[in-house]
C-alpha cells in the first residue's frame, strides 16, 4: 500500500501535469488534467504509427491495450477477461444494456434517482419499444438510494437494477454494495454507472456484487478523452449478445458461422485508438502507484474543506446530499445563473462545471433544481486554488 499523499507529493505530481500550470481547474468531474507521461505515451504511439505505418505499429499498440486491460482488472479486483476497453461511459453502459435479451411488456427496470440522463434515455427508448416500465427506487433521508425500499419493490417482473454510484450533479455517494446485496439475493442483473467513481473511490467489483460496471477514463483517472472501461462479470457474459459485432467480437468460424468471443472483448470492435489506449495504460499505472485509498482520502478532505468554506459565503447555497460524499461540490449563487457563474469564472482562468436537468432528471426535478454550478476537485487540487475559487465567487457576489 503506497503511503498517503504529502503536500510535497502533490506538488511533484502537479509539476508533471501541464494543465496544473495553466488553469485553476475545478472541472475534474467533467474531465481531469492528464500527466505529461500520459500525453507522452499517446504521442509516442502516434509517432510510431506515422513512422512505421499505423497498422504495423499496432503490434506495440495492442500490447499497451492489453496492459491497460490488465491494470484495469487490478484496479477493479476483476479478471482481465472481464474488462472491455471502450470509448466512454455511455459507450460501455449502452453496449451492455443493448446486449441484454429484449425486454417484454410489463417487465420492470428499477433505477436510482441519480441515474445518468443518457442511461435513462436508453432505458426509456427500450421501455417505449417493448411496454416495459421504469420505476424509481426511493431515496432515504440523506438522498441516497435506499436498499430497503428497493427490496420492498421487488417482484418477479424486475429485469434490471440500475444505479449511478456517484451522481453527476453533486457530492452524494450511493450505497452500491448494499444495493448489490439485494440484487444478488434476488438474482436480478445489476448495472452500475461508475463514471465518476472510477479512480476516485476504491472499487472492488466482487464486493459490490454488480454484473456490469461502466467507467470513463477522462475523469478521476486522468486518462485521455474518448476512453472508458467496462466490467462484465464472467458468469454474466453469456447473457450479453452484442447489438452488433465485427471480426474481433464475433469472428466467423471455419463453418462460416460467427463465434462470439467468450470474454468481455465481445463488446469491443476491431478498430480503436491504440494511441489512446497507451494513454489509458499510463494513467491507470499512475493511479495505482498513488493508491486509490490515498486519492480518496485527499479528495475527501479537499472537497469537505471546499464545501464548508463555500457555505460560509453569503448567498451561496451548497446543494450536496448524502452522508458519504465525493469530490463533486454542487452549489448555487443567489442572483446568478450557474452558467453565468461558470463563464465569469472561466474569464479568470478558473474552470467549473454547470449541469442542467438533462444529466440527472430524476433527482433535479423533484428538488426543483434547473441548473447547478459544480466545482469538482482532484487529489491535485491545492489550498491556494481553493482560495482563488472562493475569492472569485466572493467577488461575483460583490459585483
Ligand atoms: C455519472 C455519469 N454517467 C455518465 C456520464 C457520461 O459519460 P460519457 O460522456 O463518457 O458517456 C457522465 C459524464 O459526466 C457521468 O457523470
Amino acid at each position: 500500500m503506497p503511503s498517503p499523499l504529502s503536500l510535497a507529493d502533490v506538488e511533484a505530481l502537479r509539476a508533471r501535469t501541464p494543465g496544473a500550470q495553466t488553469v485553476t481547474h475545478f472541472n475534474h468531474a467533467g474531465a481531469s488534467l492528464p500527466s505529461s507521461a500520459t500525453l507522452e505515451a499517446i504521442r509516442a504511439q502516434l509517432w510510431l504509427e506515422a513512422r512505421t505505418g499505423p497498422m504495423e505499429a499496432g503490434v506495440t499498440g495492442r500490447e499497451q491495450s492489453e496492459r491497460a486491460r490488465l491494470l484495469a482488472a487490478r484496479l477493479l479486483n476483476a479478471r482481465p477477461a472481464e474488462i472491455a476497453l471502450t470509448t466512454g461511459n455511455s459507450a460501455g453502459w449502452g453496449a451492455a444494456f443493448a446486449a441484454l435479451a429484449p425486454l417484454r411488456s410489463g417487465e420492470r427496470i428499477l433505477v436510482g434517482r441519480h441515474e445518468w440522463g443518457g442511461n435513462l434515455a436508453a432505458m426509456r427508448l427500450a421501455a417505449q419499444r417493448t411496454g416495459a416500465t421504469i420505476d424509481v427506487i426511493p431515496s432515504d433521508s440523506s438522498g441516497a438510494v435506499d436498499p430497503q425500499a428497493l427490496e420492498a419493490m421487488l417482484d418477479d417482473r424486475v429485469r434490471l437494477i440500475a444505479l449511478t454510484w456517484m451522481p453527476a450533479n453533486g457530492g452524494l455517494i450511493n450505497p452500491a454494495a448494499a444495493i448489490g446485496q439485494v440484487a444478488r439475493r434476488h438474482r436480478i442483473p445489476y448495472f452500475i454507472d461508475a463514471a465518476q467513481t472510477l479512480g476516485q473511490l476504491p472499487i472492488d467489483v466482487a464486493a459490490v456484487g454488480c454484473d456490469v460496471l461502466s467507467g470513463v477514463c477522462r475523469k478521476a483517472l486522468r486518462g485521455p478523452r474518448g476512453t472508458g472501461l467496462l466490467y462484465v462479470r464472467e458468469d454474466f457474459l453469456p447473457r450479453l449478445t452484442p447489438a452488433f459485432v465485427d471480426t474481433r467480437s464475433a469472428p466467423l468460424g471455419t463453418d462460416g458461422e460467427p463465434v462470439l468471443r467468450n470474454d468481455a472483448a465481445r463488446l469491443e470492435l476491431s478498430e480503436s485508438s491504440l494511441a489512446l489506449h497507451c494513454g489509458v495504460a499510463n494513467a491507470l499505472e499512475e493511479a495505482l502507484e498513488i493508491g486509490i485509498e490515498n486519492i480518496r482520502a485527499r479528495i475527501d478532505s479537499i472537497a469537505q474543506a471546499l464545501r464548508v468554506q463555500l457555505a460560509e459565503i453569503p448567498g451561496v447555497t451548497v446543494l450536496d446530499q448524502g452522508r458519504e460524499q465525493s469530490g463533486l461540490v454542487a452549489f448555487n449563487v443567489a442572483g446568478l445563473e450557474p452558467l453565468s457563474v461558470q463563464s465569469k469564472l472561466a474569464a479568470q482562468g478558473i474552470t467549473i462545471g454547470s449541469n442542467g436537468v438533462g444529466y440527472t432528471p430524476l433527482d433535479m426535478e423533484p428538488r426543483g433544481l434547473k441548473q447547478i454550478a459544480r466545482a469538482s476537485v482532484s487529489y491535485l487540487t491545492t489550498e491556494p486554488e481553493i482560495d482563488r475559487l472562493l475569492n472569485a465567487i466572493r467577488a461575483l457576489r460583490g459585483e
